[in-house]
């Protein structure tokens, strides 16, 4: 008796699930395979202007960076971080001539785009923080790029 009672039982699953009513798969031909909302391309993609340079944006931009781009680029921007020690392709240094010479937008570009072997951070970093790593790139840059007239007359006294 009992294998014929739970054949009756799976037979009416069966037959609930045949006559469900079908559904579009997709509701609008903006979403589909292939196709990303046009609300999500405003999140991500859409380029928002450059916020002013201040302290407070490249402290923003030094812990984005921190987080998301040292690992391979390393903490001087010398592309030798700790990903990269352990097999991931290299990325070039950001003190090459280049890259110093590429406008900051350059960074926010590659930051939304991705390039080459790097992945895209569109989905992990804000627009208003793509900025503040370009602008934190920017004074990585100059760190290690600093002419003697750069200085004041004080700062250059105060060097050892
Ligand atoms: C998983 C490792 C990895 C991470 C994390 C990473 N990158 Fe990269 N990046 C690379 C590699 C590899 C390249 C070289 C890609 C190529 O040339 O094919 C690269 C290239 C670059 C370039 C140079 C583009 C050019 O014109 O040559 C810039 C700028 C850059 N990355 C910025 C960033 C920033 C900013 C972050 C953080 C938001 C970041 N990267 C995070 C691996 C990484």
């Amino acid at each position: 008796m009992r294998p014929i009672f739970f054949a009756l039982l799976l037979l009416a699953g069966c037959d609930d699930a045949i006559n469900q009513p079908k559904l579009p798969a997709y509701r609008s031909a903006a979403v589909g395979p292939g196709k990303v909302p046009p609300d999500r391309i405003e999140a991500n993609q859409r380029p928002a202007p450059p916020p002013p340079l201040t302290a407070a944006l490249l402290a923003r931009g030094q812990d984005q960076y921190r987080q998301f781009c040292m690992p391979c680029h390393s903490e001087l921007g010398d592309g030798r971080g700790m990903v990269v020690q352990r097999g991931f392709s290299p990325p070039p240094s950001y003190h090459e001539a280049r890259l110093r010479d590429a406008p900051t937008r350059h960074f926010y570009d590659v930051i939304t785009g991705g390039y080459g072997a790097m992945y895209s951070f569109a989905d992990r970093v804000r627009p208003a923080d793509r900025w503040a790593i370009a602008a934190y790139i920017r004074a990585l840059q100059r760190s290690t790029d600093a002419a003697p007239a750069d200085l004041t007359v004080a700062q250059r006294e105060a060097l050892p």
